[in-house]
């Protein structure tokens, strides 16, 4: 191996010969300085030189001098390169670590016309840097996160990386990605908006952070959850942007089975809700059906009752009456062929006024036949009412059943010491019979009129309500006094489904807007506590709706009155 001092170079100075301003420079840079002549004494260092050797100085032999047990294996290695730098004539590279320091050191020999000349540069900062990078690039790889990031000056925006967690959630290797712009992620389903979004970002150069559907190369979609965030150059210009996607296709589909669940358990307590709902409608419906079988029971029997006795009274009013006027013209004929009787009996014929008698007695016959008949009537109208024995559908005259109510109400309607007698205006329309219930039809009108009757004891209203269908008529005004209108008639909903309508106005007080939505409510009642079960219209809804699905809804307001309109189905 060639030795240093083989050359011939001018022999070693104790001084240093150099001219200021060329030492002056080399102590200024930041590397260390050695020359060394050809033998490898030391012919120059400069300050930093002597900071990293300190046991060396100018004219000592730089390879065999002691150096701590750090520093020589790097004054070996330069050594090492010292020779093939001799060799070869050419500049030598190598570099060295210091452990203990945390050290690196990049070494340059040159072969020069004095010997060599070796500059050792601090790279530690630089080194440090790049081990970082190292670790943060590692972090990255080993990331779960996609992670891209793509060149900001480049016109399509291009990505220059991606990680392996980015292939291995879409799909696509590095090399097929490198070059292109990241929409090639996006599909018919990507909203629009979002991508809009992140353009927005992208344009104003800021983070940005949005959840968008995204396609794998083999065309599956999935959710990514997607942050982007610009890299400013020390100019504070965007460069780059990174990217980190995040697949969310599994969270997104546990909120949407959560969502989901949600629905179900919302739908099932809306259900338990109307379940609710319609028990106490059966409830309230078997409390009153409880009551209007017993009653109708009673009412039936007493009808019946009443109906033997008064038939005997109004079948033998007749003859009482022919009988009297044969006993009557007997008399005239006693009178006329025995003008002078005893003094009993003219004591008695002028008593008894026989003349009034006479003229009287027909009269009074005549008012009994009148009572006998409206009992008959009053009986008919209860057996009516009640119809136990017509549980089954059957085709009904309805009007029927609204007289027998009316009937039955005739002492309502009468004129009470507070209120004039009750007006009915009857509009009846000619209608087929209807296929119905019809105890339970007839407990409907009844309920109807009794509630029209009470809302009119407590007064009547100036102004009067039109429904909007009847807006038109200018007739369906009901001004006081106290009215009850009846309407009914037949009309076409749809295609061709005809149903009957029965309208029960009156001009009562009326009622407010909440009061009207609960008014169907099962024991929802105006009336004072003890007057009313809350019941009545509950169960005209049960009827109407359930039992003949049918409609029944109210229209009123304060101060306009009320108009109850029922529709029942003719098919
Ligand atoms: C760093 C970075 C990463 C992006 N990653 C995605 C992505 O994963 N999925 C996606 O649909 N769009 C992604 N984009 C958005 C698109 O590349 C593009 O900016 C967006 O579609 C709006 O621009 P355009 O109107 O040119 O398509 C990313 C953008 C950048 C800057």
């Amino acid at each position: 191996m060639p030795r240093l001092s083989d050359r011939s170079v001018p022999p070693p100075s104790t001084e240093n010969s150099f001219h200021p301003p060329i030492s002056q420079i080399l102590e200024q840079i930041a590397d260390a300085v050695l020359l060394l002549d050809a033998q490898s004494h030391i012919l120059y260092l400069n300050t930093r030189a002597q900071q990293l050797f300190p046991e060396t100085q100018t004219g000592i032999h730089f390879f065999s001098t002691p150096l701590d047990d750090e520093l020589d294996p790097v004054r070996q290695k330069i050594e090492r390169a010292a020779i093939e730098v001799i060799q070869g004539q050419a500049i030598r590279e190598t570099s060295a670590y210091l452990p203990q320091r945390q050290q690196w050191l990049d070494i340059q020999i040159h072969p020069s016309d004095w010997g060599l000349s070796i500059y050792i540069k601090d790279v530690s900062a630089h080194q440090q840097g790049l081990a970082r990078l190292r670790l943060l690039e590692q972090a990255i790889i080993a990331s779960n996160n996609g992670v891209v990031i793509s060149d900001m000056q480049h016109p399509k925006q291009a990505l220059i990386y991606c990680n392996p967690a980015f292939e291995k959630l879409t799909g696509y290797a590095q090399a097929e990605i490198l070059g292109r712009n990241c929409r090639f992620l996006q599909g018919p389903e990507t909203d629009p908006a979002t991508v809009e979004e992140l353009r927005q970002c992208i344009r104003e150069r800021r983070d940005g952070r949005v959840i968008l559907r995204n396609y794998r190369k083999d065309g599956t979609p999935f959710w990514n959850e997607l942050r982007i965030s610009p890299v400013r150059d020390s100019e504070g210009q965007v460069t780059h942007y990174i990217g980190v996607q995040n697949d969310i296709t599994e969270r997104k589909q546990a909120e949407n089975a959560l969502r989901e669940s949600e629905q179900r358990e919302r739908e099932k307590a809306a259900q338990l809700e109307d379940t609710l709902c319609q028990l106490q409608r059966t409830q309230a419906k078997l409390i009153q059906y409880e009551k209007m079988v017993s009653l109708g029971q009673l009412v039936a029997g007493v009808a019946h009752e009443i109906n033997n006795p008064v038939s005997f009274i109004y079948s033998n009013l007749n003859y009482a009456n022919s009988y009297a006027q044969d006993l009557l013209n007997l008399v005239r004929l006693y009178q006329q062929h025995y003008p002078t009787p005893g003094a009993e009996i003219s004591a008695i014929a002028s008593e008894v006024d026989l003349d009034f008698i006479n003229a009287d007695f027909p009269k009074l016959l005549d008012s009994m036949k009148a009572g006998a008949e409206r009992i008959r009537q009053i009986v008919l109208s209860l057996r009516n009412f009640s119809r136990l024995d017509e549980a089954e559908l059957k085709p009904v005259n309805l009007h029927e059943g609204i007289e027998s109510s009316l009937t039955l109400l005739q002492h309502r309607l009468n004129a009470q010491t507070n209120r004039p007698a009750i007006e009915v205006i009857r509009e009846y329309s000619h209608l087929p019979k209807v296929q119905c219930y019809p105890g339970q039809l007839n407990q409907v009108f009844m309920n109807l009129l009794n509630n029209a009757i009470d809302a009119l004891e407590q007064g009547v209203s100036l102004r009067v309500l039109h429904s909007p269908e009847s807006l038109a008529n200018t007739d369906s005004v009901l001004p006081p006094p106290p009215t009850i209108r009846i309407r009914t008639e037949i009309a076409t909903k749809g295609k061709n489904q005809e149903y009957i309508t029965i309208r029960i106005a009156d001009n009562g007080p009326g009622f407010q807007e909440e009061v009207k939505h609960r008014l169907f409510d099962p024991f929802f009642t105006t009336k004072p506590v003890g007057q009313g079960t809350g019941l009545g219209l509950s169960i005209c809804y049960e009827v109407v709706v359930e039992q003949h699905n049918g409609d029944i809804r109210c229209i009123s307001a304060p101060g306009l009155g009320a108009e109850f309109i029922i529709e029942l189905p003719l098919s």
